[in-house]
């Protein structure tokens, strides 16, 4: 199926959820006010793939990104790192809570896939 749909209800604040998409794993993550406020906040003139937080998301309590670490593809572990994003536990890549490579060979921001949101508990990713 080209195309997922998730219901958001079942994903908890502090929370990420794994699907599969398109063979890949697709990572949802309910973010808590305080890691919105983090990733808001940061700086990105000291980013290595510069984006602000509100250009890699629609609606600011979710994070919709690919579980395929830049670098050689393996699937990072969520809420773990130094950034308390996702950790790459293959060669050691730190991402942010907004998928943002922050530390760690990775050389490009976890990618925001196409996605949008029919309702306020679904979303449609594809
Ligand atoms: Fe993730 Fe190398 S594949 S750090």
């Amino acid at each position: 199926l080209s195309q997922i749909e998730i219901k958001l209800g079942d994903i908890p604040e502090g929370k990420n959820m794994t699907f599969k998409w398109r063979g890949k794993p697709l990572f949802v993550r309910h973010r808590t006010e305080k890691e919105i406020a983090t990733e808001e906040g940061v700086n990105i003139a000291e980013l290595r793939d510069p984006q602000h937080d509100k250009d890699r998301v629609i609606n600011p309590s979710w994070v919709i990104v690919l579980g395929v670490c830049t670098h050689l593809g393996c699937v990072p572990i969520a809420n773990a790192g130094d950034y308390g994003g996702y950790y790459c536990p293959c060669h050691g890549s730190h991402y942010d809570a907004s998928g943002r490579i922050r530390k760690g060979p990775a050389p490009l921001n976890l990618e925001v896939p196409f996605y949008e949101f029919p309702d306020d508990d679904t979303v449609l990713v594809g």
